[in-house]
């Protein structure tokens, strides 16, 4: 940990006086504490990050190719017993594991909340979105007498809260032995000058985005836990997706069969304006590319079938080998930068580990099947919408 003299010497470096005028405020307790939070902070990224926002991006279009996907409503029945038979030796070996990212914030939802602690109403079942991803894993348990390994990511603002909530409700009558919880990094928010923000006497941070997973599991220790339970297969996704389907042998399959190491979920885009992200090759490697991204032409360009050449997007649902994170693991993200609450936020996305492979299977799904996402309060990608889904496929 730095003294006070050489935090203030750091903070003058990199402009940032005025946390020392409010660090003269508070008490020792106080000031010992915002000392080790300015000792783990790296100033020379943070202005990186801060200068990086200010200068405008080239795209270059060229460099953007289209990547291939396999429908799986297309696969034959034949070829799908084989590959759901593969993807179920897995599963029953106990090599399968899922990762659950719910370090998020959800400011659109505007919950006051883990997210996955939000209730919704299912006509007269009341159910929180753990519970219905606990239903979806239990699945397994069911057709395979086994339940997967389940690990949950969330951020240092909602950990405690997440694992009391868990306890509190028994862990949804999952194997307590086979959940494990871990947090994701964090950086520090800036203003719209690039100062840090004092609050409650902390400087303000927040969670590093979806693509702090790969550097969590490394420092949390999961990686190596995983490996020594012989865990080969991950299928990571996002806690808000209340329609995900985890347990799909085939999908396991197809990417064992196609010899990846990544494969990701895809639903066929709704329309060419439809603000998603979309799979793609970016110098030949795995990729996606954001709705702004594309140029009309590419927006609307359709193959011989007459689908959008860019028409795969991803819904956070992929699958890794342990290897393929642990590679990743090692590499730095780029950074995105987010505006929430008037304030930067650095993120890093999960997909962006991607191209540090050399290629990946991406496999389309039926998006009323596999696609509920609740992003807002109101709206689309809503709790109602998300609601109205569930339900047709339940028929409730
Ligand atoms: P979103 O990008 O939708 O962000 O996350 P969010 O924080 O949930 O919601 P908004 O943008 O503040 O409204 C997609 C998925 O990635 C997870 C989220 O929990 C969600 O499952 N995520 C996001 C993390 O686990 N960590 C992060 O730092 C960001």
């Amino acid at each position: 940990m730095i003294d006070q003299e050489m935090a203030k010497i750091e903070l003058k470096k990199y402009n940032q006086e005025h946390i020392i005028e409010q660090m003269e405020k508070l008490n020792n307790l106080e000031k010992k504490e915002l000392l080790e939070q300015i000792s783990q902070i790296d100033f020379e990224e943070i202005t990186k990050l801060y200068k990086n926002i200010k200068t405008k991006k080239e795209i270059n279009q060229t460099q953007i190719t289209p990547i291939y996907y396999i429908d799986k409503e297309k696969i034959n029945d034949t070829e799908k017993n084989r590959l759901q038979e593969n993807g179920e030796q897995i599963i029953k070996n106990d090599q399968y594991a899922v990762v659950t990212m719910a370090g998020g914030q959800g400011t659109r939802l505007g919950f006051n909340g883990p997210k996955g602690t939000f209730k919704l109403n299912i006509d007269d079942n009341e159910k929180y979105i753990f519970e219905i991803l606990a239903e979806s894993l239990k699945k397994s348990k069911k057709l395979y007498n086994i339940l997967p390994y389940w690990y949950i990511m969330t951020s240092e603002q909602n950990n405690n809260q997440t694992i009391e909530f868990f306890e509190e409700h028994n862990y949804f009558e999952y194997d307590k032995e086979k959940v494990k919880f871990f947090k994701q990094g964090e950086l520090p928010v800036l203003t719209e000058d690039g100062k840090l923000v004092i609050e409650n006497s902390k400087i303000k941070t927040a969670s590093n985005g979806n693509g702090g997973v790969y550097s969590a599991m490394k420092k949390s220790k999961i990686l190596d836990d995983m490996k020594s339970k012989n865990i080969k297969w991950v299928y990571i996704f996002g806690v808000d997706n209340i329609m995900v389907n985890p347990i799909d042998p085939i999908f396991i399959g197809l990417t064992i069969k196609q010899n990846m190491q990544v494969a990701s979920k895809s639903v066929a885009k709704a329309y060419p304006e439809e603000k998603v992200g979309v799979f793609c090759k970016r110098n030949g490697r795995p990729s996606t590319v954001e709705y702004i991204e594309l140029s009309e032409k590419m927006r609307i360009e359709c193959n011989k079938n007459g689908e959008l050449v860019y028409g795969e997007a991803n819904i956070i649902s992929h699958l890794l080998t342990v290897e393929a994170i642990e590679k990743i693991s090692n590499k730095d993200l780029k950074y995105h930068v987010a505006v929430k609450n008037n304030l930067y936020k650095f993120e890093t996305f999960v997909f962006d580990g991607f191209e540090y492979l050399d290629d990946m299977l991406v496999m389309r799904v039926k998006r009323d099947e596999e696609f509920a996402p609740i992003k807002n309060k109101e709206g689309i990608d809503s709790p109602e919408t998300a609601k109205e889904i569930y339900k047709r496929k339940l028929n409730i």
